[in-house]
């Protein structure tokens, strides 16, 4: 949730970067993580200085321009999701602690900080923030003056060892210009290696500008850097390794490329984020070639079951992916939030699959339902966007959708590469089970390779949706009816509206909506619906049809995404916006298009920051 950097360089190297810069360039690149308030230590002049203000990183700027900073080689700055205590300047980490020579900060939530700091305020500690965070740097404070006499790092191994919780800690000490010392437990962080300088971030945008050299570092594990030293350990200083990588992005596709938004210029990525998913996955005869994947064709071949885990859009991903699934491979797929699954006592074995699918690959709650599943003996498998993240990594399998870094908390080119990613798992365990002949997979692939140019051409008419977006800015709420695959639909489409421009939104399953929904009905209400093909499954689409209707004599305003060439929806809808035609299974990678325009339009329409929205934060970090 927070947003982490850490920097360790020197003046002695052909182009010396003042820390603050390398920080402030981080967070800027980190924000999206959490917007709560910002802040920076730097080690200069054999003291620690530091700024912190509550709200944006241009508040901190801003307070830096009048209280500047001396230039520096070492720092850290963070970028705060609020858990303990609310987003105050006070709040606002780095937290100092012993005497102001320390400075901390933190990721994650620390679960026993309230017995640590009644231990230390018994021992005569004061605090200023409700903060855990001031409570870790409080006790790595005492024991870098005690029982580590001095070392940091070594004091960072005895802190760890008292704490419980999730959390990425970063430190830097007066005693030690040039070293940060940072450890990770159940929260992301991602080492750095520059030429002549070392940098650590939560992930690796905190330091794309610099370097795209990257090391993955595992669970439990502390690590020192300098300018020109990096040295992994255990929890208990035994040395450790990481997992060195080359960031396969760079840094100007994670800029606005000129777009009003980073979410608006990812809506507009799609074609390429599709198309890249599918690239090299394929030969020429149609016949899938998952290499990555890391569990054996034959282990895959015995499955009896497929869990999806995941959260939010991710999880409407996966919704998608059980129709697919079961009807080419058919196999069971459940579909479960992943919150929900590790508390119910689940019934999964050896062969069972898991699919977790993650944008991030750090939620938090995805991380320990995939954690719990494996201890049960599943198999596990992660579709992620973010290479170098904790779940993937701690997967037995990984399938990477290649959609390029997603900056705007609201999820769009990520859900549409999630959803590229089941239907090439579902194809390739068709494939390895003989459930679809290899002209079926072909053809269907074909379909899927045709996809990228289908939602160019709805992009290209996104004025039509947009416009009726900007005329709908005062709308108090907005429904979303859809079947079969277009309820998945619905519910992103409502999701999407809710969390950018804070409308009362919901998506119901069409079939659903005389088992209550319809009561809400009223004169004007606007009601999305998502209509399936009328080439499709038979008479689904007469159903939707009436449904429409049904909502239309109640005095709903109806407004229809619909396949090309329907006309049978004309009659009852206000507004129709037509997709090109596409098989129904992979429908969802069209009509979802239309829907994340007129939620980017309507919010921006209504003054809103599309990329940060109030409350949320890109990566859920927390539990
Ligand atoms: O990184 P993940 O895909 O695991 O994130 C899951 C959800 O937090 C995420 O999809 C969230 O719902 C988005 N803000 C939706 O736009």
């Amino acid at each position: 949730m927070c947003g982490i950097v850490g920097y360790a360089g020197t003046s002695s190297r052909v182009v010396d970067h003042d820390a603050l810069d390398v920080l402030i360039e981080g967070l800027r690149r980190l924000e999206y993580r959490g917007y709560d308030s910002a802040g920076v230590a730097v080690v200069a002049d054999g003291a620690i200085h530091s700024r912190k203000k509550a709200g944006k990183l241009a508040n901190l700027e801003n307070e830096i321009a009048e209280a500047p900073l001396p230039k520096s080689m070492t720092g850290i700055g963070h970028t705060r999701w609020a858990t303990h205590g609310g987003p105050s300047d006070g709040n606002a980490h780095p937290h100092l602690a012993d005497g102001g020579k320390l400075a901390m900060i933190h990721n994650g939530i620390i679960e026993n900080f309230a017995g640590i700091k009644a231990e230390l305020v018994a021992e005569g500690a004061t605090f200023l923030s409700e903060t855990d965070t001031e409570v870790a740097a409080a006790l790595l404070g005492k024991l870098y003056t005690t029982e580590a006499a001095g070392d940091l790092t070594l004091a960072m191994q005895l802190a760890v060892a008292r704490l419980e919780g999730a959390f990425t800690l970063l430190a830097v000490h007066e005693d030690h210009p040039g070293v940060v010392v940072a450890a990770r437990r159940n929260s992301p962080l991602v080492l750095g290696l520059g030429d002549g300088e070392n940098f650590l971030g939560s992930d690796v945008s905190g330091f794309i500008d610099f370097t795209r050299r990257a090391v993955e570092l595992g669970q439990d594990q502390i690590v020192t850097i300098t300018p020109d030293t990096h040295t992994i350990t255990d929890f208990q200083g035994n040395p450790a390794e990481g997992k060195e990588f080359t960031v396969d992005w760079d840094a100007a596709s994670a800029e606005k490329g000129g777009f009003a938004s980073f979410m608006e210029k990812e809506i507009y990525d799609q074609p390429a984020a599709v198309a890249d998913t599918l690239l090299g996955r394929s030969d020429a005869n149609g016949r899938l070639t998952l290499d990555e994947l890391r569990i054996s064709p034959e282990e895959l071949a015995k499955i009896s079951k497929i869990v999806v885990l995941a959260c939010g859009t991710s999880a409407y991903a996966g919704s998608v992916a059980k129709y697919a699934i079961e009807s080419w491979c058919r196999i069971p797929v459940e579909v479960e939030l992943s919150h929900e699954f590790r508390y119910r006592e689940p019934i999964v074995d050896e062969n069972t699959l898991i699919v977790s699918i993650s944008q991030s690959g750090e939620t938090m709650d995805t991380l320990m339902a995939v954690r719990y599943a494996k201890e049960q003996g599943a198999k596990t498998l992660s579709i992620c966007n973010t290479n170098g993240s904790t779940i993937p990594r701690e997967s037995d399998a990984a399938l990477y959708t290649h959609a390029g870094p997603e900056i705007a908390v609201a999820s769009t080119k990520a859900f549409l590469a999630q959803i590229t990613a089941t239907y090439l798992l579902g194809l390739y365990l068709a494939q390895l089970r003989g459930n679809l002949f290899q002209g079926q997979i072909k053809d269907i692939l074909a379909d899927l390779g045709k996809i990228p140019a289908k939602i160019q051409d709805i992009l290209d008419r996104g004025e039509e949706i947009k416009s009726v977006a900007r005329k709908m800015a005062q709308v108090p709420s907005v429904l979303f009816l859809g079947r079969h695959v277009g309820y998945p639909v619905a519910m992103e489409g409502a999701l999407k509206l809710k969390e950018i421009a804070y409308i009362h939104a919901e998506g119901f399953a069409a079939g659903e909506l005389k088992h209550g929904p319809i009561a809400l009905i009223e004169q004007d209400q606007p009601v999305f619906v998502v209509v399936p093909s009328p080439r499709g499954r038979d008479s689904l689409h007469s159903k939707v049809v009436s449904n429409i209707q049904e909502v239309r004599a109640r005095g709903a305003n109806t407004l229809v995404i619909a396949e090309s060439g329907d006309e049978d929806v004309r009659a009852y809808a206000e507004f129709v916006f037509y997709v090109p035609e596409t098989p129904t299974l992979l429908m969802p990678l069209l009509t979802t298009v239309p829907l994340q325009l007129f939620a980017c339009e309507l919010a921006s329409a209504k003054g809103y920051d599309v990329d940060q929205p109030r409350n949320l934060a890109k990566s859920v970090t927390v539990e």
